[in-house]
């Protein structure tokens, strides 16, 4: 390990020394809430901008702060940084109500944000129709989406007449969008027997936030661009997780956007030559709200020991979240899929205490093992996971360095690194403490 943290040290004395700019990525690499927020903060210090490039506020990023909780739905985490500066790419779907109140709360926390938050042209706007819309598919049988929105207002985009950022500083072009995405979205609405709205009504609504929208507004490609060649450092902040990905997820049990590293690319107008690391997050555990497949789901006492030491309830919609235990092909999935170069563990003290630790360490099917979940035709359904035991889980909490944790969980930890072939970079274990 020592090796490991030497050499990490020596590359960023180097990087600094050229005045190298770059892009960092953070992203989920289970079902989301892995700690991305947690993540971020803790190293947005070290960055001049930090970026969102997907997702809405269906996201929900929690950072604690002095004892105190802050939860980002859709301004990115970076934000809790003096000094550091915050944008919304094009791959994200803006809900202005959400951006309203995040801006208010964070003016009430004593945080900054004049000039300090940008927003691209080029995102699509959440209407409050789109939440309805959203709950209405919900309750004839969704997939447990979290309501806010974000399916309905990627569709309309694909459909090509959402209306964007851009469109509320020109009235005409702000009219005939609005027009057009009506005409569709009342066909839907008329269709759940709800009321139809008009042009007039759906256009003041979106202009009563262009105070707060307007002065954000700018290319944020090009503020990339301009960090990066000013040797600046970029952070990507992921929301959700890989296997929430519309593409690389269980579909249809997905979110509607890319969750993985290639969306930072899509989602926010860079190459690839400029990124660094990327950073994937996971829990030592799993968790997972709303439906789908989950093959190492606890629906036992222990499984509800781990919801409550951890505080397994959504940070957006405050459902309970399914809890299992940490499932190796899947993460060697997500490591693949995102090119991960710096794998985080997080929340590992939440299973201090406990007396035996299951890792699940491939999968069984029809008589067939499986080290990761390829090929995609694998039905997650009806795979058996193949566990290995650690523990006691002891010495977490109170270690300053990993040499501190017990012998079960330093077995844990060697296996898990042996099973994705490369050395986990960093492990938290508490919610405000240093990663180790
Ligand atoms: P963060 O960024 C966990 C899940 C929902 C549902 C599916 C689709 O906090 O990790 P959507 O509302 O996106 O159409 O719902 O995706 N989901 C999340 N689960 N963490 C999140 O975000 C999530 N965002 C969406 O529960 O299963
Ligand atoms: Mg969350």
């Amino acid at each position: 390990m020592r090796a490991l943290f030497e050499y990490r040290y020596l590359s960023s004395i180097i990087d600094k020394a050229m005045n190298r700019g770059y892009v960092d990525i953070v992203l989920g690499l289970q079902w989301g809430d892995e700690g991305k927020g947690r993540v971020v903060h803790y190293l947005s210090r070290d960055y001049e901008l930090v970026v969102r490039f997907q997702g809405g506020a269906n996201a929900g990023h929690t950072v604690y702060i002095n004892g105190e909780k802050y939860v980002l739905h859709l301004v990115p985490t970076g934000i809790l940084h003096n000094g550091v500066k915050v944008a919304i790419g094009p791959g994200v779907v803006l809900d202005p109500e959400v951006l309203s109140e995040e801006i208010q709360f964070l003016r009430g926390a004593g945080i900054d944000v004049d000039g300090r938050l940008f927003i691209d042209p080029r995102t699509p706007i959440v209407f409050p129709f789109h939440k309805r819309e959203d709950a209405l598919f919900e309750e004839k049988g969704g997939i447990g989406s979290t309501k806010r929105g974000i399916a309905p207002a990627y569709r309309d985009l694909y459909q090509r007449f959402a209306v964007r950022v851009g469109d509320i500083l020109d009235e005409s072009q702000l009219d005939k969008m609005v027009r057009k995405q009506l005409e569709f979205n009342n066909i839907i609405l008329r269709h759940f027997g709800e009321r139809e709205l008009n042009v007039s009504d759906v256009k003041d609504w979106v202009l009563s936030y262009k105070n707060i929208i307007e002065p954000a507004i700018l290319d944020v490609s090009l503020l990339i661009r301009e960090h990066v060649l000013q040797g600046k450092r970029v952070l990507l902040e992921g929301a959700q997780g890989t296997l929430l990905d519309i593409f690389f997820g269980n579909y249809p049990y997905v979110t509607s956007s890319h969750t993985i590293a290639g969306g930072a690319l899509v989602g926010a107008g860079f190459g690839k030559d400029v990124i660094r690391r990327v950073y994937g997050v996971f829990k030592a555990y799993v968790t997972r709200v709303g439906k789908g497949p989950f093959p190492t789901e606890l629906k036992d006492d222990t499984g509800e020991e781990i919801a409550s030491k951890g505080e397994e309830f959504g940070a957006t919609t405050g459902r309970k979240r399914r809890v299992g235990w940490l499932d190796i092909p899947l993460l060697k999935y997500a490591i693949w899929i995102s090119g991960v170069t710096h794998p985080v563990m997080t929340k590992l003290d939440v299973l201090e205490g406990f007396r035996e630790v299951k890792l699940a360490v491939s999968y069984r099917l029809d008589g067939e093992f499986y080290d990761m979940i390829t090929p995609a035709s694998l039905s997650l359904e009806r795979v058996e996971p193949v566990y290995e035991s650690y523990g006691p889980f002891e010495g977490i909490k109170n270690a300053e360095s990993r040499d501190a944790f017990g012998e079960g969980v330093k077995e844990y930890i060697k296996r898990i690194e042996n099973l994705i072939e490369m050395p986990i970079s960093s492990i938290s274990k508490g919610k405000e403490n240093d990663l180790i």
